[in-house]
């Protein structure tokens, strides 16, 4: 499989890396040379990477495009650009409906994904839609491959997927108090990193019984998890919380 990268970022370099973890076969990835920095590491780290500066030559040579930009650059530069009718495309651009991109590129094989960068690590959910054998190819190879038929109802999960910074931040907070109260960073930062990814991991496998079981089964009652609740909810921090998942909705929707 020969892959091309139109925006060599954030995600786009994440997907590379696991994808250099991982079984799938690759004969050729060519890169565009922005970002140059990420670029230059990624042809330096891996042979079967090229960098091109010339994005009509990353289509032209690659068997699936993946599109890793900006909204705004999507706009600027993908109407320049010329898509063979059956070119398979991914695009990974957050605010760029499957209507337009279809017009834009003129082609029928595009679908559109939303991976998360631990798929850098081979790890985390990836949304593909509509259903897409090709985009299911690759992405299973790297994470946990979930298809949905409707946009707009795969529209929620940039929502959810725009957590991340706040779950990082809980880590920082959590750790920052712990070394604020006289425990070692090494030991604060491992210790909540350690105390998330099992509660993620324990969560994961039972799943089937639903969160809120696990709510209620992690609360004593008149213990410590159900103050830290009680007063968060107090303080409005879910309704802020889900408010703030409305505004994303809103936002992505348009
Ligand atoms: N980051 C995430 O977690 C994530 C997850 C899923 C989807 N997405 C979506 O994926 C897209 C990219 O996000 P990102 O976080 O990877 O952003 P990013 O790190 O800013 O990457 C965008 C890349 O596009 C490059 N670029 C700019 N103009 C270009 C051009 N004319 N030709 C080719 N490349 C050009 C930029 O290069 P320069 O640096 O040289 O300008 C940069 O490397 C966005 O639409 C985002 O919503 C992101």
């Amino acid at each position: 499989m020969i892959l091309g990268f139109i925006g060599t970022g954030k995600i786009s370099s994440s997907i590379i890396f696991g994808i250099f973890k991982s079984k799938l076969k690759i004969k050729r990835i060519y890169i565009s040379s922005r970002n140059r920095n990420i670029a230059k590491k990624l042809s330096k780290s891996y042979v079967k990477i090229k960098i091109l500066n010339n994005n009509q030559d990353i289509i032209d040579k690659s068997s699936v495009v993946l599109l890793g930009v900006t909204p705004n650059v999507g706009y600027k530069i993908l109407p320049k650009l010329e898509f063979s009718k059956n070119k398979k495309i991914i695009s990974l651009i957050s605010t760029i409906n499957l209507d337009k991109l279809k017009k834009i590129t003129k082609s029928k094989n595009i679908v559109r994904a939303i991976p998360l960068p631990p798929i850098e690590i081979k790890k985390g959910p990836v949304i593909v839609c509509p259903p897409s054998k090709f985009a299911k190819n690759i992405f299973k190879h790297v994470g946990q491959v979930l298809e949905v038929r409707n946009e707009k109802l795969s529209y929620k999960f940039w929502s959810t997927a725009s957590l991340m910074a706040t779950y990082y931040e809980i880590l920082n907070t959590s750790s920052k108090w712990l070394n604020k109260k006289g425990i070692n960073k090494k030991l604060a930062d491992t210790y909540v990193a350690e105390l998330f990814l099992s509660l993620s991991q324990d969560a994961l496998n039972k799943s089937s019984q639903g969160f809120k079981k696990l709510v209620a089964d992690s609360q004593t009652p008149k213990g410590l998890n159900m103050q830290v609740l009680n007063e968060l909810k107090k303080g409005k921090f879910f309704t802020k919380f889900t408010k703030a998942l409305e505004n994303v909705n809103k936002r992505v929707s348009k």
